[in-house]
């Protein structure tokens, strides 16, 4: 069968120009080719992409076992490992999906409210007025203290510290766009020595390994059934066999939450505050909405702002951390929107050109929170997250971080940006960030009048 039309030329320009120019390149591919579109890269099959809310419904709503995702995900391996829920399929990944979805909802994710809170407080309290702060810089010491204590419970201390530093620096080794190019190049990933790019990041990766595993011990040694974080919960966990998790299991799943559970966030925190800090308009009337909570105002009032919410969702919507969900392979014949696929067919919905598209968002270049107070959008018009059986399952928490780290921020200091040159995204490994991070100016604490997290 014959799959849609799509970019022609040399994989490897193709390739060169996905990585490095993604943004132009869909939209270029979109203008020219429609919906949806075949995209064809260096050692990789082609995969289709759909925008059309329709097409992504279909695909979302069709049975799981019509699709595997996990196997296509490869670029992941060598940090998260094989038995990550990332790159597991069928009933292992549904298995898993249910082991670690409920910590990071409901009560159980209202429980960090003040974590979060007290995170953000720590992290800018330790910077002087005047000195500038890099938003995206700060906001991932906030998020990576945040998804450490949720995954390893309470306790502070070196071991904690140092996985810290160590999964700052691994992720900084892909923090520009020629950088990123030995995640989608395996021949680029070459151990030449501990200076080489590849060197460090397997040196990394390896003391990595070691505290984790320490820690794992450390648990098995000294069993405390009161413990609640989530490394408590997976140890616990016994599959059909009553067996369970080895340690290279929790390695894998660890290091899946540490790093899919905090760098989407930062980013998407340092976009809010771009935004915010660039539209005084937005600045203003969210200021007034957060002074309307008042001082009883607790971690849940604060989630449930409208304003707040709508400027996290159109800071999701506009430059998505992802620009794609993972890919999804038919595994017999499909038909999307009246085209037929074969099995093998890699079929991905692109959450940025949904996202785009001037009939659901009109000026879609535009950051205009709004229009998630004016309509409501469906889970396949809307899907920073993703959808269907892959669906993110940190969607709850990373809005709920989102909120009370915003709300935290602006109602106990002031800021300004350095620079008020538009922004753009720059690729960061398989996510996108802020060009420059978001430098902000710490301009002086705001009195905590009516408003108080608590
Ligand atoms: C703003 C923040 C975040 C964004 C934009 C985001 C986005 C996504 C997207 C688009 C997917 C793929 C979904 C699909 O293919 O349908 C995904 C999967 C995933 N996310 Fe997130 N994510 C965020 C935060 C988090 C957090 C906080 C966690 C951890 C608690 C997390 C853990 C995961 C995991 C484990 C998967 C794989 C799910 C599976 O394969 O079944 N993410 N995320």
């Amino acid at each position: 069968m014959k799959l849609p039309d799509g970019p022609k030329g040399p994989k490897l320009f193709l390739t060169l120009q996905g990585v490095l120019w993604p943004l132009e390149f869909l939209e270029d591919c979109a203008r020219r080719y429609g919906d949806p579109f075949t995209s064809r890269f260096a050692s990789f099959p082609p995969f289709v992409v759909f925008s059309n809310p329709q097409a992504i419904q279909e695909i979302f709503t069709a049975d799981p076992k019509l699709f595997d995702s996990g196997r296509s995900n490869t670029v992941f391996r060598p940090s998260l490992g094989d038995n990550s829920l990332i790159l597991l399929d069928g009933d292992r990944h549904a298995r898993q999906r249910r082991l670690l979805t409920p910590p990071f909802h409901g009560d159980r994710m209202r429980a960090y409210g003040q974590l979060i809170c007290d995170a953000a407080e720590k992290v800018i309290s330790d910077y002087s007025i005047g000195e500038t702060v890099v938003a995206r810089t700060a906001m991932q010491e906030i998020s990576l203290r945040v998804i450490l204590r949720a995954v390893f419970g309470l306790d502070e201390g070196p071991r904690l510290e140092q996985l810290r530093q160590l999964l700052s620096a691994l992720l900084e080794g892909f923090n520009s766009p020629l950088k990123s190019l030995i995640v989608f190049v395996p021949a680029l990933q070459q151990d030449l020595g501990a200076w080489s790019p590849w060197g460090q990041f397997l040196r990394r990766r390896q003391k990595i390994d070691q505290l984790i595993y320490a820690e794992i011990e450390q648990r098995r040694a000294e069993p405390d059934a009161a413990r609640e974080d989530i490394l408590s919960l997976m140890m616990a966990a016994r599959d059909e066999a009553g067996q369970p998790m080895t340690d290279v299991e929790l390695r894998d799943e660890l290091m899946t939450l540490l790093i899919a559970g905090h760098e989407t966030t930062a980013s998407s925190l340092s976009w809010a505050l771009y935004w915010v800090h660039a539209m005084p308009e937005v600045h203003d009337r969210l200021l007034q909405e957060l002074e309307t909570v008042g001082p009883e105002a607790d971690p849940s009032a604060i989630a449930r702002l409208p304003y707040l919410n709508a400027v996290c969702q159109e800071t999701l919507r506009l430059y998505p951390v992802v620009l794609f969900t993972f890919l999804r392979i038919a595994k017999a014949p499909v038909k999307i929107m009246g085209h037929e696929f074969e099995p093998g067919t890699y079929l991905s919905p692109c959450i940025y050109l949904t996202h785009h598209r001037p009939d659901l968002y009109p000026e879609p270049n535009q950051f205009r929170p709004e229009r998630f107070l004016e309509r409501q959008f469906s889970p396949y018009e809307y899907l920073p997250f993703g959808g269907g059986n892959r669906r993110c399952i940190g969607m709850a928490f990373a809005q709920y971080e989102m909120k009370l780290v915003l709300a935290t921020l602006l109602s106990r200091w002031q800021f300004s940006l350095v620079d008020h040159r538009p922004v753009r995204p720059l690729r960061r490994g398989a996510t996108f960030t802020p060009q420059g991070g978001i430098p902000l100016v710490l301009q002086s604490d705001r009195p905590l009048n009516s408003l108080t997290v608590v």
